[in-house]
């Protein structure tokens, strides 16, 4: 048995207005300085405003967002009381939103105990609606809450289905004013998602589709919206990608990058999609020696490369690792771990833990391939020098 949980989606241009029609009383934006600076959260103020809901601003969310942040949020909303929170921005707001919305609900919970096998009883107080700010997360569509425990250095995979939003909308004039450099890291993200929701041992017939969808229209639009951020279509067609690949991979599993961009990002702060997607290809030929299969596919459906007579499983799937690559060259990303500027000495002192920390992400079970010990420590010394993985 499994299951499939989206949330309401209102999608394209204009979708934003869908808010006009909301019925309620008081709603909490749960957001960050920049989307506020940016007049981002007055555009959602507006559409309040013409619905007649009163609005309070929580805007202390950080880039991967903290428990004590979550915390403070709580307890703004146990004051304000409202019937709606909306997380707007990227997956830090729209996560911490989740996650705010759930304690709120449940004060009596931890947010280290929000897992998918208790029930939470959500919905007596508010209901969630996500605004995703970037093409990338699909925090907008997942049940998935990643917060980051910053005594231990550590990311969480918290969440249950229950805490799906009940409306995403997914405007495309949101994400239309990123710079290039996020524009490049959350459409990786995208890519990641995508790629291993596909390949991922918890893949469904009701997944693949998404995730194949997704992959083509990042490989086709991200070099387009990161060349010229004022190409609306290829922002309206990454924005859905993106909310394409959260309910492929939301609705299988992610897998070993983003176990390993988890860590990364938890000990260098490398943001997100920039980490998962240097791992992404390694990942992709270390799986390739003993489970080639789904990546030989996905390599087809996506265009191989031009001219190479790739004939077999393993071949493919090493194409497709090195078409990410190119991939990430073309937007200006890094494709090994030296080249996002993390020193040397730093990331063989923190060897241990990375790998420790990787072995214990939820994200870690699904993996085509499990790498043993030595194998997960050859992988990450590999992505760190750029080597490609050939054992
Ligand atoms: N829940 C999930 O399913 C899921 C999936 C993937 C990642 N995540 C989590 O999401 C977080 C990363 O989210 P993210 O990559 O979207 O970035 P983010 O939310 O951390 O934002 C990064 C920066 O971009 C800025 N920004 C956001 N939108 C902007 C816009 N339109 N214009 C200009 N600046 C803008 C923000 O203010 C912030 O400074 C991580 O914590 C990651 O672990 C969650
Ligand atoms: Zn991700």
């Amino acid at each position: 048995m499994w299951y499939f949980v989206s949330p309401q989606i209102v999608f394209g241009d204009g979708a934003l207005d869908a808010l006009d029609e909301l019925e309620g009383r008081r709603a909490l934006i749960v957001t960050d300085g920049t989307l506020v600076r940016l007049g981002l959260v007055d555009k959602v103020k507006a559409h309040l405003d013409t619905a007649g809901i009163e609005v309070h601003v929580f805007d202390a969310v950080e880039p991967d967002p903290s428990v004590q942040t979550v915390r403070k949020g709580v307890q703004v909303a146990q004051e304000y009381e409202p019937d709606w929170i909306i997380g707007l921005g990227g997956g830090s707001p729209m996560d911490a939103a989740k996650a705010i919305w759930v304690l709120y609900e449940r004060p009596d919970l931890q947010a280290a105990e929000i897992n998918p096998f208790i029930h939470l009883g959500l919905r007596q107080k508010a209901r969630l609606i996500t605004i995703p700010t970037t093409s990338g997360t699909g925090a907008e569509v997942t049940w998935t809450i990643v917060l980051t425990d910053t005594e231990e250095q550590r990311k969480m995979g918290l969440g249950s289905r229950e805490n799906v939003a009940d409306i995403a909308i997914v405007d495309p004039a949101m994400a239309a004013g990123m710079p290039p450099q996020l524009t490049a890291d959350t459409g990786l993200d995208a890519l990641t998602h995508a790629v291993e929701g596909y390949t991922c041992t918890w893949h469904t017939d009701m997944t693949d589709g998404l995730c194949i969808n997704a992959a083509r229209i990042v490989f086709q639009y991200l070099p387009r919206a990161v060349a010229d951020g004022s190409d609306m279509e290829a922002r309206e067609r990454m924005h859905n990608g993106a909310t394409c690949a959260g309910l492929g991979f939301g609705n299988a599993m992610a897998s070993l990058a983003h176990a390993m961009g988890h860590v990364l990002g938890a000990v260098f702060h490398v943001p997100h999609g920039r980490a998962v997607a240097i791992f992404l290809p390694y990942t992709i030929e270390f799986a390739a020696r003993e489970a080639p299969e789904r990546f030989a596919e996905l390599a087809a459906l996506v265009g191989q490369p031009q001219g190479l007579p790739l004939h077999r499983d393993k071949e493919r799937a090493r194409a497709l690792a090195e078409r990410i690559r190119d991939l990430c060259r073309e937007v200006g990303n890094p494709t090994s771990i030296a080249g996002a500027g993390v020193e040397r000495v730093a990331y063989e002192a923190q060897l241990d833990k990375l790998i420790d920390d990787a072995f214990n992400d939820t994200q870690m079970i699904t993996a085509v391939r499990a790498p043993s010990y030595d194998e997960l420590r050859q992988l990450f010394l590999y992505t760190y020098e750029g080597k490609a993985v050939d054992f």
